[in-house]
């Protein structure tokens, strides 16, 4: 029983807020497992984040007024620069922990924005994204493209060599827009690449509005996180409809604590011994230079690696010039990539007869062919992604750059595509060895001898809770036919829908109806018995 005291501030908070209904979220059960971190590695970095970047708005001046640059850090004292690049160089160089704070701004991130791809690649491979979930699936996504435009903002601040040059390509691929294009381009510049504008829209950008709207849609996923329950994996008393796990206070919320302590600490160790974007040795942005091996950060090296495998293919149409080489591989491809990724949730639906709420993750080999096309689509990203730093590759290992750039290109038509056969073959493998586990369990490792002379291996049975992970699997079936109409009635999209829902469950292998009890394998008395191992 509580102290009188403590009853009565209780009531009193309860009278005026909703204290009673917070009790009950803090006896919420989270599913204990290391993959349901990464959502909270990515909310933590976003934390670290938000706490170092209000800092460094205290230094930061976004101005692109050009003055002579007279600072401590005497190699570019003499140089003209905007207040951008000059208030990067003193929060580096002359405010106390400025760079400290800097670097770790900028490993948090890249982290943020690879927890974020971990995150979303876990919840494609167990299928977390169905019903009831496709709705937080498509904001997760949301969260994901807000990502990156703050991250690309980010990086375009310091108005250095590096970051400018990013910015003229982000001008070239809104000009590359059929049509609307070049009024783009001038409207987000205000006026010819680069102006005068773009640093400080760049900057309201993002520490007001991008921020806001990821802050906001954060809340909501998470609300729809507890709303909606969390996925959990199978196993004893783990069904579709209960959750098993530990309660929020105080088990989850104190490991989770932990998880930003210890995140915050290896930030500030990265941010301290780790050299990142030195701006410093860049020089300022000039619109006729640029360096060789100008590479953007690694969540939009795939679209700098489309862009250099693209061929040089343009169209002039009624005097007008259509740029497919900068179009197609910058805003058609990552249009079409996320447009498929949004659509997924009901893309599967469409091709499964089993329409219900699914609370209970798949493992991945289980989803063959899901399975395949997310390796696949991770191939495809991979080949974009070394694609776009060709001309490093080619200098440290003295290839020619046209030889790898034509290497790679045709590594995107063909690794993607064998990617998907090799996953799906091994997760079509890993399926036939649990039947098999299932049917004859765990070898022992031991060999009997009959009194005969006859030699049979040992198998003992799989600990309970893996047997019931693998007999409890839901195997879904492709779409029928509805009953007595011929195939040939249907319309051609139903006819499409069934064999594509036939391609994406062909091959399932079933689980043995249930796998040999404890009795029907060898016992640890006959395996003391036997002769030898
Ligand atoms: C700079 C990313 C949130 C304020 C940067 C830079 C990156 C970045 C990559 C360049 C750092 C460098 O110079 O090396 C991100 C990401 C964010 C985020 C991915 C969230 C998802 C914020 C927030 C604020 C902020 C919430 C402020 C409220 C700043 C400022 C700079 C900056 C003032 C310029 C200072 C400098 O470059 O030294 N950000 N940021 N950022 N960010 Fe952020
Ligand atoms: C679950 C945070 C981005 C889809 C979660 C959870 C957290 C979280 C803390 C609960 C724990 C977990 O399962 O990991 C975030 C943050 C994001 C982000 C801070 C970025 C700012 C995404 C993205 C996607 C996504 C990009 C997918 C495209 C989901 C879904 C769930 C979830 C569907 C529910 C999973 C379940 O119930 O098993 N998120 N997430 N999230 N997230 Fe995210």
């Amino acid at each position: 029983r509580l102290p009188r005291a403590a009853e009565k501030g209780f009531t009193w908070l309860d009278e005026r807020l909703p204290a009673s209904s917070a009790g009950k979220l803090l006896r919420k059960a989270f599913p204990d497992h290391w993959a349901f971190l990464l959502g909270e590695l990515a909310l933590y970095s976003l934390v670290v984040l938000v706490l170092t970047g209000v800092v460094l708005t205290l230094f930061f001046d976004p101005g692109m007024t050009e003055s002579v640059y007279q600072g401590s850090y005497a190699p570019l004292r003499g140089t003209r620069m905007t207040a951008a690049y000059a208030s990067t160089l003193t929060i580096s160089f002359d405010v106390r922990g400025g760079l400290l704070l800097r670097q770790i701004h900028h490993w948090a991130a890249l982290t943020f924005l690879a927890s974020i791809g971990v995150h979303m690649l876990r919840i494609f491979f167990t299928g977390a994204f169905r019903r009831p979930r496709e709705g937080n699936w498509m904001i997760g996504l949301t969260l994901f493209l807000l990502g990156l435009l703050e991250g690309f903002c980010g990086y375009s601040l310091p108005d250095d060599l590096l970051s400018g040059t990013g910015l003229r390509t982000a001008a070239t691929i809104t000009g590359s827009i059929p049509v609307v294009g070049t009024y783009l381009s001038f409207f987000a510049f205000g006026g010819e690449f680069p102006g005068q504008d773009i640093i400080p829209r760049l900057y309201v950008m993002h520490i007001l509005l991008v921020p806001g709207i990821l802050i906001a849609l954060v809340t909501l996923h998470l609300v729809l996180v507890v709303q909606l329950k969390h996925t959990q994996w199978r196993g004893p008393g783990r069904v579709n409809r209960n959750v098993i796990g530990q309660p929020m206070f105080p088990q989850w919320l104190t490991k989770s604590t932990g998880l930003l302590v210890v995140l915050t600490a290896v930030f500030a160790v990265l941010g301290a011994l780790g050299q990142v974007n030195p701006v410093w040795n860049y020089g300022p942005f000039q619109a006729d230079q640029v360096s060789t091996d100008a590479q953007p950060d690694w969540y939009v090296g795939f679209l700098e690696g489309a862009l250099r495998l693209m061929p040089p293919w343009e169209t002039n149409l009624w005097g007008h010039t259509v740029m497919w080489n900068v179009f197609v591989p910058a805003v058609v491809l990552p249009g079409v990539l996320f447009a498929v990724l949004y659509a997924y949730p009901f893309l599967e639906r469409w091709l499964t007869p089993d329409r219900g709420e699914l609370h209970l993750c798949d493992r991945p080999r289980e989803a063959h062919t899901r399975t395949g096309l997310g390796v696949a689509g991770i191939a495809f990203y991979a080949v974009l992604l070394v694609a776009g730093g060709n001309d490093v590759i080619a200098f440290v290992f003295d290839l020619s750059l046209n030889t790898l750039t034509w290497v790679l290109r045709a590594a995107l038509v063909l690794v993607p595509p064998s990617a998907f056969l090799l996953t799906k073959w091994l997760c079509l493998a890993l399926q036939h060895r649990d039947r098999e586990r299932l049917a004859e369990g765990d070898e022992t490792g031991w060999v009997r001898q009959s009194a005969y002379g006859d030699l049979s291996e040992g198998h003992q049975e799989l600990p309970a809770a893996e047997r019931h992970t693998l007999l409890a699997r839901r195997t879904p079936r492709p779409l029928e036919p509805p009953p007595g109409v011929p195939v040939a009635a249907l319309s051609r999209l139903r006819r499409l829908q069934l064999s594509l829902s036939r391609w994406y469950y062909r091959d399932q292998v079933e689980p043995p109806a249930a796998g040999p009890r404890k009795e029907e394998f060898a016992t640890a008395s006959d395996r003391a018995g036997a002769d030898g191992p």
